[in-house]
């Protein structure tokens, strides 16, 4: 793994947009892989900018995302593809037809996980994913356990996640305790990946996924074993 250090977070946003800015010119047609959380709202805002400039454009660009809550619909402003609407793809000329995100209400969650993980499949694998990482150092809704997931599955989220992501929903707001998740696994497959992380509640688990064992405890830490992974982090 690589890692780099950022001056502030507007220096990491700036970074981060400049390499997925990148992959974008280097590969008009790169499969994307996008994350959500607070952590990556500044490089979409930056990657917005670039587009209003001319610099990159989206239109050839394919989409997934890492995960989706179960139980919230695309309408609802908690919901991934409401975030994603409202962060990066309203802002981009991405053609809605490209962008994946699992159906948080799908009625099957089984069939809609093995379609997300087969319609990847079907694009090529992803080229390139950006990741943030949770306190507890999960990637996407990949939560500390006993395996490390392989495909896109169907799980519940961890008690340090709940009441981590609280902070979004209001009061008398029922906030989802499952997700779908692309697994490890699918993670692993992306070509490249770009991790990030901003402020002190981070440092823990990024010094571990970085320093620690490989183990599903630490489930950023597989990516130890990438061949293509950059680290990118401020205080
Ligand atoms: P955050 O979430 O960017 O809101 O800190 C990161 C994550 O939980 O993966």
């Amino acid at each position: 793994m690589k890692v780099i250090k950022a001056m502030s977070y507007a220096d990491l946003s700036k970074k981060a947009a400049i390499v997925m800015a990148a992959q974008i010119i280097r590969n008009p047609k790169s499969v994307l892989g996008f994350a959500t959380g607070s952590t990556p709202l500044g490089a979409y805002a930056e990657l917005a900018r670039m587009f209003a400039d001319g610099a990159v454009d989206f239109s050839g660009i394919v989409s997934f995302n890492l995960d989706e809550y179960y139980g919230l619909a695309a309408a609802h402003p908690q919901s991934y593809h409401y975030y994603m609407r409202q962060n990066l793809f309203s802002h981009v000329n991405i053609n809605p037809d490209n962008i994946r995100i699992p159906n948080g209400v799908a009625v099957d969650p089984e069939q809609e996980c093995a379609e997300y993980e087969q319609s990847i499949q079907d694009a090529g694998g992803i080229d390139f994913q950006l990741l943030g990482i949770g306190r507890n150092g999960h990637i996407g809704f990949n939560e500390p356990g006993e395996i490390f997931t392989d495909k896109t599955h169907l799980t519940y989220l961890a008690s340090d996640t709940l009441s981590a992501n609280s902070r979004f929903f209001g009061p008398g707001e029922k906030m989802p305790t499952q997700a779908i998740s692309m697994g490890i696994g699918t993670i692993m497959r992306a070509k490249s990946i770009l991790l990030i992380a901003s402020g002190a509640d981070k440092a823990d688990a990024l010094s571990k996924m970085i320093n620690g064992p490989v183990t599903p405890q630490m489930p950023a830490s597989a990516l130890q074993y990438h061949r293509d992974a950059i680290v990118m982090y401020c205080d």
